[in-house]
């Protein structure tokens, strides 16, 4: 195994004391006195269940519309995309990974030994995902098509038509579309449907970091056919065995109140949505609107972005998050999860900085 280095990750972890970071992509952190319930007394810490715990599995099937058969509970959407690719892919096996993406789903496979085949898509073209080429590149012989939906950073959607076809071209290669749904339900009303509504093929991950600001829990989960989860969790084994009961029993707490986490995360991102919109307006540097659905946008640059961060870094302590840590470095995310002065005021240093240098 040969991994390369998680840059976005570093990156963030060297800007850590910066005032503010306007390109985080979760829903704000929510405190564990919101819930306003304590843990019971008499929780066993001492043993848990393999999968996770029952009341948690069957929380997260509802959200995918399947039974808890079909969920295994894993340490975050982080250690389910290992899980996922160090048991379905052998060194050499071709994968294929949609661009631009949140960089693990490109590298996990990369760190695996796959031969990974990065299928761009345009800004110019509006993101449109062309599955004439995929079904080409995949061959007979593709192992893994990966996406994210929402994308992370584009947040645009797969289509049900989209999904069904995927199904198909999986058929056709006797291969397996991994899809991360970490941001899905943040389009609300407009919410594309689970992957694994298609069929054995398909596999969806997904977590409470984003949605709920509930990043330290270190929940999320694999949805996909028993058989397959089987082997995810012999894997799962050697990496985490059970997860943690105390972040499982809070996690079931945010699952069992996730109408409530959706309102809550749309009324930040509306109110966020329109700022941003009206601060790009003033920004000619920048192209491509506010999308209407996720947390995140990625417009492109006609000035150097890697410049451009390191001087909004430096003169206003102010963070974005490079487009080449996603595979397309003209651009850059921004995210609108946060709280709404902080976006404000990055905006405006934004503006500051581009009508200096452009
Ligand atoms: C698409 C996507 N998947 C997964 C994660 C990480 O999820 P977790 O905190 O559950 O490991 C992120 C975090 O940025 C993400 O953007």
């Amino acid at each position: 195994m040969d991994f390369p280095p998680f840059e976005h990750l570093l990156y963030y972890e060297r800007v850590h004391g910066a005032r503010l970071n306007i390109s985080y992509s979760n829903i704000r952190e929510f405190r564990l006195d919101g819930f306003r319930r304590g843990l019971p007394k008499n929780l066993d810490l001492n043993w848990t269940f393999r999968n996770g715990t029952p009341g948690l599995r069957e929380l997260i099937a509802k959200r995918h519309r399947t039974s808890s058969r079909h969920v295994l509970v894993t340490t975050g959407a982080t250690e389910a995309n290992f899980l996922v690719n160090a048991s379905l892919v052998r060194p050499k096996d071709r994968v294929l990974v949609d661009i631009p993406i949140y960089s693990p789903l490109r590298d996990v496979p990369r760190g695996v030994g796959a031969n990974v085949v990065e299928i761009p898509r345009a800004c110019k073209d509006g993101w449109r995902l062309d599955l004439d080429r995929w079904r080409k590149l995949a061959g007979r012989r593709a192992r893994l098509l990966v996406f994210a939906n929402l994308n992370n950073p584009t947040s645009t959607a797969l289509t049900r038509s989209d999904l069904r076809e995927l199904a198909d071209i999986a058929e056709e290669c006797d291969g397996h579309v991994l899809v991360d749904e970490t941001f899905r339900e943040l389009a609300f009303e407009d919410a594309p449907p689970s992957a694994t509504e298609f069929g054995h093929r398909m596999i969806a991950l997904s977590t409470v970091t984003k949605v709920c600001g509930l990043g330290t829990l270190r929940v999320g989960w694999i949805v996909g056919a028993p058989d397959l989860l089987d082997r995810f969790a012999g894997l799962k084994d050697y990496t985490t065995g059970g997860g943690s009961v105390l972040s499982q029993t809070i996690a079931t707490w945010a699952l069992s109140r996730w109408d409530f986490f959706l309102r809550r995360a749309r009324r930040i991102l509306d109110v966020n949505r329109k700022i941003a919109a009206d601060a790009l307006r003033e920004m000619p540097a920048l192209e491509e609107g506010v999308p209407s659905r996720g947390s995140v946008l990625f417009p492109h640059c006609s000035v150097h972005v890697a410049k451009l961060a390191d001087r909004l870094l430096r003169q206003y302590k102010t963070v974005i998050a490079e487009g080449r840590f996603f595979g397309v470095p003209d651009h850059f995310r921004l995210g609108l999860g946060g709280e709404t002065r902080d976006l404000r005021k990055g905006l405006a240093n934004l503006r500051r900085l581009l009508r200096s240098i452009s």
